[in-house]
């Protein structure tokens, strides 16, 4: 099992997840708001402002725990609807996942996903 964290614009969501529904055996995944920064510093990112001390971009956070047999499309898919080419774009991770539990059925393992 991969855990892919993908951090994207906000505004490339709704084809990403357009784009990942065409995926067959996909479970669900996790949307959240995000804010931080790369290696290229934000107060020079046309789209940064400053909270505290400090300067981020909002982005979008994608979380999805996929079998090992989907995960090189999952991946694939974010990446290319992801893109635009311009600094700023986001970061796919790819984490390897010990365990799951579903919660309801007490499932354990790749079929719980
Ligand atoms: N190493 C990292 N760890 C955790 N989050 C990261 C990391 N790098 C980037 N991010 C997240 O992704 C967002 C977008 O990063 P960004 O695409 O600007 O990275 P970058 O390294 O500056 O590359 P680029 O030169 O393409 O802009 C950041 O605001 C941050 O939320
Ligand atoms: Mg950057």
């Amino acid at each position: 099992m991969k855990e892919i964290k993908a951090i994207v614009r906000p505004f490339k969501l709704d084809d990403i997840i357009s784009s990942l529904h065409k995926i067959e055996g996909l479970p669900g995944l996790t949307i959240s708001e995000v804010k931080g920064f790369g290696r290229t510093k934000a107060k020079d990112a046309a789209d940064s402002f400053q909270d505290g001390l400090h300067d981020y971009v909002k982005r979008t956070k994608i979380e999805l725990v996929v079998n090992n047999n989907i995960f090189e499309e999952v991946v694939n898919v974010i990446q290319t609807t992801a893109h635009t080419g311009n600094p700023g774009d986001g970061k796919i991770f790819v984490i390897d996942v010990s365990n799951t539990v579903r919660i309801r059925t007490n499932e354990r393992g790749e079929q719980a996903i």
